[in-house]
Parts: structure tokens; sequence; C-alpha cells
């Protein structure tokens, strides 16, 4: 029945992840099998992202290297998806003339339809935004192979439009998917063998504040955690501005939910807090962190920052590097500030050199090292549970993740591969941690 090849790559955030997973789903659909070879492949898509500069140059760079598979004479299918996709449109059909179709960020329902018409020849971009009302029913739904942990989209889009971010403009407006379809959708995952749920959105604790109609995030929170056969609970990305003190209380007493939590602070500094219009001062951010570690001692937090911000002065990257310090994440993605077209930052005088922006960076990172270092070491001794997911990286390993979100890796057996199991630590690496069964 697979008569055909897709290759696909996918840049950005969770949400391609997501799009790129549901995008193999439909073409599963149309006879295509995933391929990791781009050579053989019928069809090539690039699922792209656009949160930083250069996003697009690296778009044409990917394509023309993957364009080389395209000369035997074969009929190969090449796609853009996603954020660089919605940005730029039609345009890429024009300056690529290789390139045969290009979907924007709303319109994945109409893959099957423009894969069918480029295997008649057929050039095609689609990237109109839809309107909510016809857009609840237009959000992905499940299908393909079940796993153990998979995402559910919550909510779609950003209206926060922090004045560096693309995002509102490649995303859309913000919309919160209905809950009863949310919670059909967690209960059929269960009856098909999902353990772990990651509810997804790009501000997933705004959801439901604009409908009226429907629960608030925490509320929804729970009655994930009221279905039977899922026993962890994740979200990403929360906005601190909307962590509220109903969300807090969820990891008070929902044992269900993972002890980690990605709560991006972007910076330290009230001034530049101010300047990326994100919402709340540096004392409302350590407030809520304050909160969150008092009723779950043991919570890990991972967060995002954005270094040379227009107008950091060195005083506002200390005071980046002093919130670190007091939060100890235990992962933090930190980046370059980059101008993007049509943001309210691009307006701002960025004079502040490359050189100077690279070392704060490296500056930031070493610190970082250093507490994700201590923290992890922290863990040797301890026990935890894993959902054992799938085969480790050594023979005789299996692999799976903790309560706090990080990788384990120990030895045991295929037969362990959907447990939970504890798991004693015994040493811990940059990005994971080793550990035994516990005797
Ligand atoms: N919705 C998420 C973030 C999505 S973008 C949130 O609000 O937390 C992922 C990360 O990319 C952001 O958290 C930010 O740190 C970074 N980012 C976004 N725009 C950027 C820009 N113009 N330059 C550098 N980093 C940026
Ligand atoms: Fe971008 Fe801000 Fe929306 Fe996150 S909340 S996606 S950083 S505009
Ligand atoms: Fe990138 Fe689009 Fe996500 S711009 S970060 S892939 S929403």
């Amino acid at each position: 029945m697979f008569d055909k090849l897709l290759y696909i790559e996918t840049f950005g955030c969770q949400m391609n992840v997501n799009d790129s997973e549901r995008i193999v789903s439909m073409l599963t659909d149309l006879g295509y099998a995933p391929t990791n070879d781009p050579a053989s492949a019928d069809m090539i898509l690039l699922n792209t992202c656009s949160v930083r500069g250069g996003a697009e140059e690296k778009v044409y760079r990917r394509l023309a290297n993957l364009r080389i598979y395209k000369r035997d004479g074969k009929k190969q299918i090449i796609a853009v998806g996603g954020c660089v996709a919605q940005q730029e449109g039609e345009e890429l059909l024009r300056k690529l003339p290789y390139l045969d179709l290009v979907i924007g960020t709303h319109n994945l329902h109409l893959l099957p339809d423009m894969v069918r018409a480029a295997e008649r020849g057929e050039r095609r971009s689609e990237t109109s935004f839809i309107d909510n009302d016809q857009r609840l029913d237009l959000f992905p739904s499940i299908k393909g192979e079940s796993r153990l942990s998979r995402f559910v989209t919550v909510m779609q889009g950003c209206d926060n439009f922090c004045s560096y971010c693309i995002v509102p403009y490649v995303r859309g407006r913000e919309i919160s998917r209905r809950s009863t379809d949310i919670l059909s959708e967690v209960r059929q995952l269960a009856d098909e063998g999902v353990r772990e749920v990651i509810l997804l959105g790009q501000n997933v604790n705004s959801y439901g504040l604009k409908t009226g109609n429907e629960p608030t995030f925490a509320q929804l929170l729970r009655r994930v955690a009221e279905i039977d056969g899922i026993d962890r609970i994740r979200f990403t990305t929360s906005h601190p501005k909307d962590m509220s003190d109903e969300l807090i209380a969820c990891f008070a007493d929902v044992p269900k939910l993972s002890s980690q939590i990605h709560l991006p602070a972007q910076s330290g500094s009230d001034a530049v807090l101010k300047l990326m219009g994100r919402g709340y001062s540096r004392a409302s951010y350590l407030d809520k962190v304050h909160k969150l570690k008092t009723v779950r001692p043991d919570i890990v937090i991972t967060g995002d920052v954005i270094v040379g911000f227009p107008g950091e002065h060195e005083a506002d990257f200390e005071q980046t590097l002093s919130l670190m310090e007091e939060v100890r994440y235990i992962d933090l993605f930190s980046f370059v500030y980059s101008a993007r077209p049509g943001t309210k930052a691009a307006d701002l005088n960025d004079d502040l050199s490359r050189a100077e922006k690279l070392a704060r960076l490296d500056l930031l990172m070493q610190l970082q090292r250093r507490h994700t270092s201590e923290i992890s070491q922290n863990y040797i001794g301890s026990v935890m549970s894993v959902l054992v997911e799938g085969e480790g990286k050594f023979p005789g390993q299996v692999s799976g993740k903790a309560d706090i979100g990080r990788i384990v890796n120990f030895a045991g057996e295929s037969s362990q591969i959907g447990t939970f199991t504890d798991v004693k630590i015994t040493k811990a690496y940059p990005n994971s941690l080793l550990g035994e069964l516990l005797a």
C-alpha cells in the first residue's frame, strides 16, 4: 500500500514537530511511507521556522543541497511548510522554480489535495489564514501509530505580540480548542496505550481566557488528570504573565503533573522586559518561581532568554545572570537577539556589536553549564520513576524520561518498555542521567 517515500525535515518548536507528525500521518493515507534518505524520496518537505533571522536563507541553502537529488530525471515533489512558508508564501514559488508546493501554518488540511495536484505537475501555494470559527474544526486530530507519549494541541497562535517575536504574524491569532474535543482525544490516546500527554500551545496557560465558555487551563488540566491510563501530564509553553495561582496550585495537588515547567523569562531586567512587552516584572516572575518551588519542592525549571536585546546595557545583562542564580534553571535555551521584519523591536536602535552580544551569550552559557551540572550531580543516589520509552544508546540499555523531564538510561530489558520503573541515579551527564534498576 506504500508505493512512495516521504522525507521530512523539521525546524523550530514543538508546534512544528507536532505538525510534522500530522503531515506524516496525512500522507500515509496517500501511500507515502517516511524515509530518512532524501535521495530515494518521492517527496521532500521542509517544515520551517522563522523565529530568528537568516531563516529564509537557511531554507534556500538546505533546498539547494537537497535539490541534487532531483537531478536524476525522476519526479520528486519539493515542498516547504511551516513559518517561513507562511511568511514568504508565493514569493518562494517565484524564487525557486523547482519548488512544487508552499503550505502555510493554517492550511495543513489542504496538503493531501496539494500533493495530488503536485503529482500531476501543478505548483501551488496556500497560505491564507482561516477564520477562528472554521479553525475549531480543523484542529489536528490524532492518528497514526500509538506511542507512549503524545502531544495534544490545546490552543494555537499567539496574541501577545512580544516586541521581538514573529510568531503572532506567522501563526495567526490565538484560539483555544474546545475542551470536549481535547478530553475526548486524550481518552482515545489513553485507550491506545499512551501514558503521558504533553498539552501543547504557544501560550497554554491563557487557554480558555478569551472564549468565555471554556474552562481555565488549570481546570482543563485537572480534567485531563482524571482520565484513567494517563499517568503523567506535561505542558508547554507557559507565559509567566498568565501563570495563575490556580495553575500553581495544580502542582500542589495533581500528582500526575510533571515536576518540570518551561517558564521563559527572556530577561532579568525590568527595563528590558518592558521594552520586550512581556507584561511582567522581574519581581513578579521570581514570585511565581518561588510559589512553584514552595508547592512542589522538587520542581525543575527550564527557560528561554534573549541576549543583546536593543537597549540591553551591561547592567541589564547582569540582572539576567542574577535572575539565573535565583531561579537555577536545569536547562536554559539562550539566543542572541535577532531583528524580525514587521516586529516592533525591529525599529529600536540596536547598537551593541555582534562581538559584544556573543561575549554575553558565552558568559551566560558558562553559568548555565555550571547550574545544569550542579543540579544534575545532586540527583546521584536518588530514585526516579522513569517512563521507559525505548532501547537505550548502548546494547542492553533502555531509555526513558523521569518525572523531571530528564532522559534516564539504565541496564534493562525491552519488556520494560511502556512501564514506569523505579531507577536509582548513578551518574549525571550534561543532557541525561545514568541509573540502575532498584534491586
Ligand atoms: N511562545 C513561547 C516562545 C516561542 S519562540 C514563549 O512565549 O515563551 C521560542 C523562543 O525563541 C522565545 O522564547 C525566545 O527566547 C526566542 N526568540 C523569539 N524571537 C526571537 C528573536 N527575534 N531573537 C532571538 N530570539 C528570539
Ligand atoms: Fe512570541 Fe511572545 Fe507569543 Fe511567545 S508569547 S510566541 S515570545 S509573541
Ligand atoms: Fe519557529 Fe514557527 Fe515555532 S517561527 S518557533 S516554528 S511557531
